[in-house]
């Protein structure tokens, strides 16, 4: 595997590689890699001829009093996992190869990007369609990987890629969890020994509502009611829980038939996020 940190060496890593008639499949992380990411890696391996692997850390999608500076970095056993698993590229800028003094531009995705997650993280989600629509500029991938865990943003960056043309092909890939069904996360890490078995309850919860729905259940509201009240007996702080439909994440009516449950809560000093989607057919 090559490791890069600047734009100008990754695309003459890539030239090559293109003039030979390979196409590239890429996979934006901010590192601290676990089997979800990798196994957005193993897809990309599938799918394409060669892959390119970013790790950075973005700070325009990290607000105030958020945990930018704490974000855990572990650059050097993530770039292990990456060459084990046959990763062609490693993309590893600083924060000034991106946001060079006087950058200016920011991309927002109206309609989406203040919603769900959004309430609470304000501008998160600019800096997430900011970032990825830059890294899609500078690595021009015929394929792009993300994970369904972050369902909102993955929904984003499909509007984003559809809205401004961009010659990407977006597949979404399955959530990774542990075995008692908490997602992965690299923001688990900060869950202590209780909170760690209390986490489960968010996945639960979610399958229950959807259990709930596919059994007839058509007061949304009440369901999600039910869902944030048994979410806080088990120990949690719900942000939020919403029966959402697919393809706008906007609530659900009992005429829709692709459906989202998309929740979030925290857990001490942790913040999780999970989903369930379904369709009622
Ligand atoms: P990060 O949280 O590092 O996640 C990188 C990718 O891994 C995202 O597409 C995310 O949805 C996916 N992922 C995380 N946990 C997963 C799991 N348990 N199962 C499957 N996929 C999972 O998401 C980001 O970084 C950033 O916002 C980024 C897109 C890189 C822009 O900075």
């Amino acid at each position: 595997m090559s490791t890069v940190t600047t734009i100008e060496a990754l695309r003459d890593t890539l030239k090559p590689w293109r003039k030979a008639g390979n196409s590239v499949a890429f996979v934006p992380t901010m590192g601290n890699l676990h089997d979800g990411h990798l196994q957005l890696v193993e897809k990309a391996k599938e799918c394409a001829d060669k892959v390119v692997v970013s790790l950075f850390v973005n700070p325009t999608q990290f607000g105030v009093g958020e945990d930018f500076d704490h974000y855990p970095r572990t650059e050097s056993e993530d770039a292990k996992k990456l060459d084990a698993i046959g990763t062609d590229l490693l993309f590893l800028p600083s924060v000034s190869e991106i946001y060079p003094i006087n950058h200016r531009t920011s991309i927002s995705v109206s309609g989406l990007s203040d919603l769900h997650c959004g309430k609470t993280r304000v501008g998160h989600f600019d800096g997430v369609a900011t970032i990825v629509c830059k890294l899609f500029n500078i690595v021009q991938p015929d394929l792009a990987f993300f994970g369904e865990k972050d369902f909102q943003q993955l929904t984003l960056i499909r509007a984003l890629v559809r809205d401004l043309n961009i010659p990407v092909e977006i597949r979404g890939i399955e959530t990774v969890r542990e075995d008692d069904g908490l997602a992965m996360s690299s923001r688990n890490g900060y869950l202590s020994a209780d909170e760690r078995l209390a986490a489960p309850a968010l996945y639960r919860s979610l399958c229950q509502a959807r259990d709930r729905i596919l059994a007839g259940e058509q007061n949304y509201p009440a369901l999600e009611k039910r869902a944030m009240l048994s979410l806080r007996e088990a120990g949690l702080q719900p942000e939020y829980f919403s029966v959402c439909r697919q393809s706008s994440l906007m609530p659900a009516s009992t005429n829709d038939m692709e459906l989202v449950i998309l929740a979030a809560a925290r857990l001490g000093k942790t913040r999780l996020i999970d989903n369930v989607y379904f369709s009622k057919t």
